[in-house]
């Protein structure tokens, strides 16, 4: 399952180079760029995300938009240090539908995921983290391989074949869309699912 890394990618700037190129599918032509992964090598942890947002393809950095902001301040509820972790996505490339001059984003379908999967495999090789979280299905499918229902697993550690554990969780973005009264339970269930990783710290 995991795919062998790729011996050409030695380096996190190897990766991108590599990523920019890419047109394996149809996701590398439309974005500005590719947008790999950032933190900490040899990080405790390792977040995967689904794909870069309108605010990642235009920065160039992973988690910089709303989604990002709430997964850094779950972070720091549930008392995992940001600096000390690697923060990454299953898809490197933004995938959109233009309405207006709006840029809407669209989920990666499993094949774009399952294209996309050896270059998130290559960078787990760089990065050689401790243990991984998969935020939403889109992770959840890449890192380990089948579909995983989030929610019946959701604050749960499943284990790769490589023998890396992989904590499942929500996609922050699924607490952004919430009705606003639930917003505030579904933090606090979300932080309860990364406190689940927060003894890699102590
Ligand atoms: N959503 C993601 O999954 N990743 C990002 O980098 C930003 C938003």
């Amino acid at each position: 399952m995991p795919e062998r890394p790729d011996p050409r990618i030695q380096s996190l700037e190897q990766l991108k180079t590599a990523t920019m190129a890419c047109r394996e599918c149809p996701i590398g032509e439309i974005a500005s760029q590719s947008v790999i992964g950032e933190g900490k090598l040899k990080a405790r942890l390792m977040l995967v995300g689904e794909q870069p947002g309108d605010q990642e393809d235009l920065q160039g950095h992973p988690f910089v938009g709303p989604a990002g902001k709430l997964l850094a301040r779950a972070l720091e509820t549930a008392g995992i240090p940001r600096e000390q972790t690697f923060v990454s996505n299953a898809v490197k490339h933004f995938k959109f539908e233009l309405r207006g001059k709006r840029r809407i984003h669209k989920s990666p379908t499993q094949k774009e995921i399952g294209a996309c999967h050896h270059w998130l495999e290559d960078e787990i090789a760089l990065v050689r983290p401790g243990a991984l979280v998969a935020l939403g299905a889109s992770a959840a499918r890449s890192l380990l391989g089948r579909a995983v229902p989030v929610l019946a697993n959701r604050g749960q550690w499943l284990p790769r074949p490589d023998g890396l554990e992989v904590l499942v969780t929500l996609h922050p973005s699924a607490l952004l869309r919430g009705d606003p009264e639930e917003r505030e339970p579904a933090f606090e269930a979300f932080v309860a699912d990364l406190r689940q990783a927060q003894r890699l710290f102590r």
